[in-house]
């Protein structure tokens, strides 16, 4: 008798999970976006409804996209005379045969000095409003020149990048079609840059298509991982929008006080809630973008997906820190999700779904 009630108990809570059985949760989804269920959004979520990429990327009117700053922008992007050492070129960091990242746990850079931070893909900033992981910037012009100049990046002194780049006659023809005179300035090396950097784009995955309206795409364990992802998962809570990320900062237990880089957005806004939370990173291409996490800390999507089933953790204090920062509080929207391992399953089909061809270039000759 009691393992009956049990069984009517959990039926009902089932079906006010999935108000839809296996088959009709297919279609509902293959059907129009405002019929899906709802999201599971929690208070204090910043949320949009889920959506493609546009595919041609936004280009600022003070920077506008011309085929010829993009050309002149891709010599810039590889040529590794902009940096102090002339060793380091941004390719060097984002490489297009690794995702446009390096696939280290972090980065390392001038005098090959270990960075705190993982290298991001540059693929799809162009839609970004936020940049770096503590989001200090809020263009790809600003972020240029602080990767050129940070010292454990470039490390440039950027009047002398510039003149030694003036000083390369190969490149005149190139300023000259891109900005109409053969002048080499800062910003005209960081304007093509972007326009190049913009140009980078990821909007063909299956995830796209599928939300353009080619329903049929996805398999049902894709769908199922698409449910979850959107309700028990509690992912969309932050990786929500076009962009699959709320252009928020948490904190997930990634970081651990007082080592490398545990401050991340507290570092701009000096509030306490803000202490190792970092940007909630886009996720399209992410079987390109391993080792996972501001600071390389997961080098597999299983280990990570685990993580969250576990619903993260709460660092105690060190007593020994010798510094006044707050101690980083878990983000009230992590939670122990309880996924079976068949959820899991359908969750890591659905972020398959979510890898396309990457944009691919070799390197251009070196110009002199
Ligand atoms: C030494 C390796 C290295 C070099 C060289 C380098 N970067 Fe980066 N890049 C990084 C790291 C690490 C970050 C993350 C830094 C942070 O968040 O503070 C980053 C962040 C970025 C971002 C922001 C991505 C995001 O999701 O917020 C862009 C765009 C970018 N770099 C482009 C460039 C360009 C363009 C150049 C050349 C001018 C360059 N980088 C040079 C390692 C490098
Ligand atoms: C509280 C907001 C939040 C929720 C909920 C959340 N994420 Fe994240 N996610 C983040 C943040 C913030 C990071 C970066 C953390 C860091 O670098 O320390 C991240 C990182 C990731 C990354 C690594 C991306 C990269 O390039 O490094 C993946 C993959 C990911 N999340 C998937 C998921 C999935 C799948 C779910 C649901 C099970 C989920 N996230 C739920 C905020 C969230």
């Amino acid at each position: 008798m009691l393992n009956k009630i049990g069984c009517m108990l959990s039926l009902l809570v089932g079906l006010w999970v999935f108000p839809v059985s296996g088959d009709t949760l297919t279609e509902v989804y293959r059907g129009p976006q405002q019929n899906w269920p709802a999201p599971f959004i929690d208070e204090g979520a910043q949320y949009s409804p889920l959506a493609s990429l546009p595919v041609q990327p936004p280009y600022p009117s003070e920077n506008p996209y011309s085929d010829e700053k993009r050309e002149l922008g891709k010599h810039l992007f590889f040529d590794r005379r902009l940096s102090k050492s002339q060793q380091i070129a941004c390719a060097s960091c984002h490489d297009p045969d690794l995702g446009w990242a390096d696939g280290r746990r972090k980065s390392i850079g001038h005098n090959r000095q270990v960075h705190t931070l993982n290298t991001p893909s540059v693929v799809n900033t162009a839609y970004l409003t936020s940049v770096f992981w503590d989001g200090r910037v809020n263009t790809l012009e600003q972020q240029v020149v602080q990767s050129w100049s940070n010292p454990i990046e470039m490390a440039a002194s950027l009047p002398a990048a510039t003149t030694r780049i003036s000083q390369l006659h190969d490149y005149s023809p190139l300023f000259e079609k891109a900005f109409g005179t053969a002048q080499v300035t800062t910003s005209r090396i960081t304007n093509a840059i972007t326009t190049y950097v913009r140009s980078l784009t990821l909007t063909n995955t299956k995830f796209d298509r599928f939300l353009r309206g080619e329903r049929a795409l996805f398999s049902e364990p894709e769908i199922r991982g698409l449910h979850l992802f959107r309700t028990k998962a509690r992912c969309i809570n932050c990786h929500n929008g076009a962009q699959l990320s709320d252009g928020q900062f948490h904190h997930l237990g990634t970081s651990f006080q007082a080592v490398g880089n545990f401050e991340g957005r507290y570092s701009v806004t000096g509030k306490a809630t803000d202490v190792g939370a970092f940007r909630t990173p886009n996720l399209r291409g992410l079987s390109h973008t391993a080792p996972y996490m501001h600071n390389g800390l997961i080098n597999n999507l299983d280990n990570l997906l685990a993580l969250y089933n576990a619903g993260w953790w709460q660092n105690a204090p060190l007593h020994d820190t010798n510094n006044t920062i707050p101690l980083a509080t878990l983000s009230a929207l992590i939670q122990p999700l309880n996924l079976s391992k068949t959820e899991m399953h359908d969750l890591r089909a659905f972020l398959e779904t979510l890898n396309g061809t990457m944009p691919f270039t070799t390197p251009p000759p070196e110009l002199n």
